[in-house]
């Protein structure tokens, strides 16, 4: 059961697809106050457990800290953190009482769970105008199934997108993405996709090649694909203002571009140099910038990433004007000390400012509203107009897309990254924890950067976070311009890398088909052990070990020098490892805590009792996978329902999809 609370007048997101009519009463559980603002507070018991907000710092139990949904362009993810990229307004409280809560609310609003008194949640923001949906069910499980519902299905990507990709921030030249191709396929690791950054625009500039290295893109792209490689281009969201430049040109004069509230373009920096925010939230606008994908598709891309698109804003002509005046201020006026810390503290607050947001404005459906009040939707917008493009482009094919920021309900568009991780032991757990989070607000197609985005990798850590890779539906290996080379052919073990690689492939018959049946369904891939084993205390408070799909459970290794890790089974299970030299080692293990052993180039799994898995041979594509050589590993006598499709159209609820296989006795 859902009910819907309407404060004020709520800005309409299309996060909630079901109709619900909107509730005269108060809300069931804890205190609403709308005299300043808006709080909804809540006692919690010294036991509940509280569920939710996708990306988000910290655990899966949310308790403890204070979150803030404003998406920020910020790449230093440590532990103070409060906003990352996102902003996912879900969260079900279990225990006392269960109940979950999406607060449709578009501008900056804060999770004080626990953080100023620890037994107290309040959700606060500045103005009392948003829709409030509380949702009721026996267990956190149901009750995120129920959201799931409401929100409407989660984004399919194509299944080549199940492939393992590469990509760094600074590939140029055709000869660099050859390389990387070269890399891959002469040590025989599997390789999907080879993703190009920024640097294959002329000038950064979107829906451009660069005219010297890319004129005969199409015969580039089908190189690539005659040799199963998908290159997938990132797109930004400023536009670079350039005289000539035609979607600079048709931008300005279809008014399609975010303005000031004089009725001027807004002007922010990215790397482009200055650039105009398309406006995604005026309808005209958005279908405009969706039909500028053709430019790529036109030439054989069938895959894309958003970016920039919180948005993010190095500064602002404003901004910028305020900053030289104060430098020529004190260039004038010799008789004071130069005082750093305010000429630090002002550039310093120069990119993504609050400031900045109030400086610019939408036109939704004919009427203006300030950027800073519907702030979190921007990126969730402009995924949204890929999304709806795609529609009009080929209707009946799937195409790969996800986006850094978001907000619930661009998850039926496409998926996300966890953007600009670091290379560092404590995010590869970060990661782990996020992704149960992630899927309860939607978001099933989800990935971090592999090997950490900043900071140099090692390759210890890059091993560790493949093989937790291995699991994640969007698997990509990807670094920052300036770190350490981190294709997994520059290291020294590349056969232990191949193996690793090849677990994916092999286990790709069952990632696929779990992803596709939670999709299906409205259902999670990845669940905390909680939601299924409520009963269990040990279970329930376990949060470095994920189910995934109906069959296994997952516990990656994720600390140095570690030589494996304890796990925690919450009843007997098969303890199943992919070693590297492609034997699979199976071993009965009791209900209780174990140690298992996991060396670098090993994968382990859990293959829960009564349940088996289908497992292929290795291939160096998706494209070359064999459903005849699937092998059924786990408890004899089990079934396994398999979902095989072309992987490409969208007849996704065709009963012949479905394939039942049964593991001997
Ligand atoms: C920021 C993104 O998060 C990162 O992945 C990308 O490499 C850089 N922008 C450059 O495009």
């Amino acid at each position: 059961m859902t009910k819907k609370y309407v404060y004020g007048k709520p800005i309409c997101t299309d996060a909630v697809l079901t109709k619900i009519e909107a509730e005269q009463g108060t809300v069931p559980y804890g205190k609403i106050a709308t005299e300043n603002g808006f709080e909804f507070a809540y006692q919690m018991d010294a036991d509940d457990i509280v569920y939710g907000l996708g990306e988000a710092n910290r655990g899966i139990n949310k308790r403890g800290y204070c979150y803030i949904s404003d998406c920020a362009d910020d790449p230093e993810h440590t532990e103070d953190k409060r906003s990352f990229y996102a902003a996912h307004n879900f969260i079900a409280i279990a225990g006392k009482e269960t109940f979950g809560l999406f607060f449709d609310y578009p501008s900056t609003i804060t999770f004080d769970i626990g953080y100023t008194k620890i037994d107290m949640l309040r959700v606060s923001c500045d103005e009392a105008n948003l829709n409030l949906y509380v949702i009721e069910g026996e267990t956190p499980y149901e009750i995120v199934k129920q959201f799931r519902k409401m929100i409407g299905r989660s984004y399919i990507p194509p299944k080549f997108a199940f492939g393992f990709g590469q990509s760094r921030w600074g590939y140029e030249t055709k000869e660099d993405f050859r390389e990387v191709l070269q890399g891959y396929r002469e040590n025989h690791i599997p390789l999907d996709m080879i993703y190009m950054d920024i640097d294959y625009m002329q000038d950064f500039k979107d829906f451009s090649l660069n005219e010297k290295e890319f004129s005969d893109f199409p015969a580039f792209v089908q190189e690539m694909k005659e040799n199963h490689i998908r290159l997938i281009p990132i797109i930004d969201a400023g536009v670079k203002i350039e005289d000539g430049y035609s979607v600079y040109e048709e931008g300005v004069a279809g008014n399609y571009f975010c303005q000031r509230e004089d009725g001027s373009n807004f002007v922010g920096a990215v790397w482009p140099g200055p650039v105009h925010y398309p406006d995604f939230l005026k309808e005209e606008a958005r279908k405009w910038f969706g039909d500028q994908y053709r430019f790529l598709t036109e030439q054989g891309i069938e895959g894309f990433w958003n970016d920039m698109n919180e948005p993010s804003i190095f500064y602002s002509e404003e901004s910028m004007e305020e900053t030289k005046a104060l430098l020529k201020e004190l260039a004038e006026d010799d008789s004071k000390d130069l005082p750093v810390w305010v000429l630090m503290g002002k550039l310093g607050s120069l990119a993504n400012s609050h400031e900045d947001y109030k400086r610019f404005y939408h036109d939704i459906d004919g009427e203006k509203v300030c950027h800073e009040k519907v702030h979190n939707l921007y990126g969730y917008y402009m995924t949204r107009s890929a999304g709806e493009a795609f529609e009009r482009i080929d209707p009946d094919k799937r195409f790969l897309m996800f986006s850094r920021s978001s907000y619930i309900g661009m998850h039926r568009y496409g998926g996300i990254w966890t953007g600009d991780n670091k290379s560092w032991w404590s995010h590869l757990l970060l990661n782990l924890k996020m992704l149960p989070s992630l899927n309860m607000c939607g978001f099933l197609y989800a990935g971090a950067d592999l090997g950490g985005f900043g900071a140099d990798t090692t390759e210890d850590l890059l091993m560790r976070w493949v093989a937790l890779g291995v699991f994640t539906p969007l698997m990509r290996n990807h670094a920052a311009k300036g770190t350490r080379k981190q294709e997994c052919y520059q290291f020294e073990h590349i056969k232990d890398f191949r193996s690793l690689i090849e677990v994916r492939y092999r286990l790709i018959p069952y990632l696929y088909s779990e992803y596709m049946k939670a999709a299906l369904t409205d259902d999670l891939y990845f669940k905390p052990l909680a939601f299924v084993y409520p009963n269990d205390e040990q279970a329930v408070r376990i949060e470095d070990q994920m189910m995934l799909g109906n069959e296994i459970m997952i516990a990656p290794v994720y600390t140095q020098n570690a030589k494996g890790r304890v796990v925690y089974l919450p009843e007997e299970m098969k303890f199943i490892k992919f070693l590297a030299d492609g034997v699979i080692t199976e071993k009965i293990l009791e209900k209780g805590y174990h140690f298992i052993e996991v060396a670098l180039n090993e994968v382990p799994l859990f293959v829960r009792k009564g349940k088996c898995i289908p497992v292929a041979a290795p291939t160096e594509t998706v494209d070359e996978l064999d459903e005849e050589t699937i092998e059924l590993i786990g408890y004899e006598g089990a079934s396994y329902e398999l979902y095989t499709d072309d992987g490409v159209g969208k007849d996704y609820e065709n009963p012949e999809h479905y394939k039942m296989l049964k593991m001997e006795e």
